[in-house]
């Protein structure tokens, strides 16, 4: 009898994301079971009770996917998990919360596409300016950018709150990110001048750039937003553009174009752990890699 391939989803929040099933699913997993309220202490009963239940062999058949809507409490997670397996009896793990490392791992790759393909500029000599960075989408989009050595500022209504995520970013990859407030619109043109690059990852349906402030930021040669929820984060902007030109002659990526990179990247994720001949663990390093091939 062939080894079903196997996955156990866990969240800390109430419901498994739907969206994730259909993917784990359609990516090369037999079963799938999800496990909500799961907390930081529950992570090693629950991967070494799914370990042992499998022989050695049929381990690497046995995955761990960590959902919730919180980015650094799904990298904790994903650490307690690795430090829970036991040789020989790996299995793989991918962390996505709120899809959120996928979704920034294309943004930022559609972003470093256009700046080298329209502006013959290299992500990592770039100022970048991060809206809803409090967010997990926001956040994972920082830590990539400046992984890849941008310059990169984290906006948020609160400083306060921007700063706590900037001090996160600094003791977790030992990455230095500026924080600034952006809540009036006098703010959020402040955060822009001198940036080349603004991420808008605010929560869905809110339009946070109008045409008239992106007319105004001089400096701006990209923006690229993930809301996909009406009106787009960027007024004027196609959820569709791959590089369009808007007010001002910036270069917009809309929601769906970086929602069609994403999907494949998460996808393809999925069935590498399906596939996988040995225990893999997956993370937004991971997605990022991908989507750089796939944008
Ligand atoms: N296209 C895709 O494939 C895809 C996939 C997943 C997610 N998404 C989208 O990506 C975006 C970010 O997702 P997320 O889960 O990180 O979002 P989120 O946590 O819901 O929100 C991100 C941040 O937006 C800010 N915010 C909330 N309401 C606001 C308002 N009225 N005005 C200005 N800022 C506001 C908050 O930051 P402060 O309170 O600090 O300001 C919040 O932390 C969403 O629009 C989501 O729908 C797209």
């Amino acid at each position: 009898m062939a080894t079903k391939n196997i996955l156990h989803m866990l969240t800390p929040l109430r419901h498994m994301s739907p969206f994730d099933v259909n993917m784990a699913l359609d990516g090369g997993f037999d079963s799938v079971t999800p496990y909500t309220g799961v907390t930081l202490d529950d992570i090693a009963p629950l991967v070494q009770d799914a370990m042992f239940s499998r022989s050695p062999r049929d381990a690497v058949h046995t995955g761990v996917f960590i959902g919730g809507k919180d980015a650094v409490l799904a990298l904790d997670m994903l650490e307690q998990l690795r430090r829970a397996l036991l040789k020989p009896f790996e299995i793989s793990a991918f962390a996505d919360p709120a899809g959120s490392f996928t979704t920034a791992a294309a943004m930022v790759a559609c972003v470093e596409r256009i700046l080298k393909q329209k502006n013959a500029k290299a992500l990592g000599q770039t100022k970048i300016l991060v809206f809803g960075a409090t967010g997990p989408v926001g956040y994972t989009s920082g830590v990539i950018a400046a992984m890849e050595g941008a310059d990169v500022t984290l906006a948020g209504r609160e400083l306060s709150r921007v700063n706590a995520k900037a001090d996160e970013i600094k003791q977790r990859f030992g990455l230095d990110v500026h924080a600034v407030q952006a809540k009036t619109p006098e703010e959020i043109s402040a955060a822009l001048a001198g940036k080349e690059v603004a991420l808008c990852a605010t929560a869905a349906g809110v339009q946070l750039l109008s045409a008239t402030t992106l007319a105004a930021a001089k400096s701006l040669l990209v923006v690229a937003d993930v809301n996909a929820v009406p009106p787009p984060g960027v007024e004027g902007l196609d959820p569709m553009a791959n590089g369009v030109e808007l007010a001002g002659g910036v270069l917009g990526i809309g929601s769906l174009a970086i929602g069609n990179v994403k999907y494949k990247t998460e996808s393809e994720l999925f069935q590498r752990m399906a596939t996988s001949t040995r225990a893999i663990s997956l993370d937004f390093r991971d997605a990022f890699a991908r989507a750089r091939e796939i944008a």
